[in-house]
């Protein structure tokens, strides 16, 4: 693992975009993992911005969101399909057949849920999975105790996370108390991973994740086992990470940051 801090959220979500973009660079017809909330909102736009001035070109991408909530529909404007076309996918030349999130209308939520893991299979799995990180400790909707081999399944929401969330619904009480979420396990699965965090109400459980023990009580501290993964915060989130000064000392001196520093 490595830990890349950046003065503010704009250049930590610019760095985990440049990634992004390097890697649909070297193969465009990549399998990336996506993330919603507030954090990837300033990633979002830097690609579109690649896209529209660069040439980014996603036309062979394939795309798999991390969860969905259970019982809202793909149109409903708190849906995380309706969050990803609205941040990235009316913006790009990407085939929105491309285009995975679980459903979360889904008679059979077991069915869609094993089916969901098949066409991550069937792709050949997920090159780079972007993640960000829940103040209950969750990647995807992995809440406490979610097993480190989980696979994709429904999962009942924290009321940690329900606090943070219900926020951005118009009624707070609308907000589904249930998700589909890939599980640990498959995160674990991509062949590299970006956890991005911002933010000084991050610091405790970035440092908690990255630092502390591997512990489902702390889902994102999985990412610990994997053998690619890049962490990049925002100094303000990086406040309680007890290696601040290492980590620091390999993005300023090590050859493969150079161009990025
Ligand atoms: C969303 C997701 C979640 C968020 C996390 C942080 O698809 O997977 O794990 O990344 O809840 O959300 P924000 O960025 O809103 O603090």
């Amino acid at each position: 693992m490595e830990v890349i801090i950046r003065p503010t959220k704009f250049d930590a979500a610019m760095l985990a975009a440049r990634l992004l973009a390097e890697k649909i660079r070297k193969k465009p017809a990549s399998v990336i993992g996506l993330a919603t909330g507030r954090t990837m909102e300033c990633v979002y736009p830097k690609l579109v911005d690649f896209h529209r001035n660069e040439g980014l070109d996603f036309s062979l991408v394939r795309t798999f969101n991390l969860d969905e909530y259970i019982g809202l529909p793909p149109e409903d404007k708190n849906s995380y399909r309706h969050y990803m076309n609205h941040h990235l996918f009316d913006h790009v030349n990407i085939d929105l057949r491309n285009t995975f999130l679980p459903d979360g209308m889904a008679e059979d939520v077991e069915l869609a849920c094993a089916q969901y893991e098949e066409k991550i299979r069937e792709v050949g799995g997920i090159d780079v999975q972007l993640l960000g990180i829940g103040r209950s400790g969750h990647i995807g909707f992995n809440e406490s105790l979610s097993a480190l081999k989980s696979r994709t399944r429904a999962k009942a929401l924290t009321p940690i996370t329900i606090e943070e969330n219900s926020t951005l619904f118009d009624k707070p009480e609308d907000m589904p108390r249930r998700a589909i979420t890939m599980g640990v396990g498959t995160i674990l699965e991509a062949k590299s991973i970006i956890l991005l965090v911002t933010g000084d109400t991050k610091a405790d459980i970035l440092a908690k994740a990255v630092e502390g023990p591997i512990t489902s009580m702390v889902s994102a501290s999985a990412i610990q086992l994997h053998e690619h993964c890049h962490v990049i915060c925002s100094a303000d989130a990086a406040e309680q990470l007890e290696g601040a000064d290492y980590y620091n000392w390999i993005f300023e001196n090590e050859p493969e940051w150079e161009s990025y520093r």
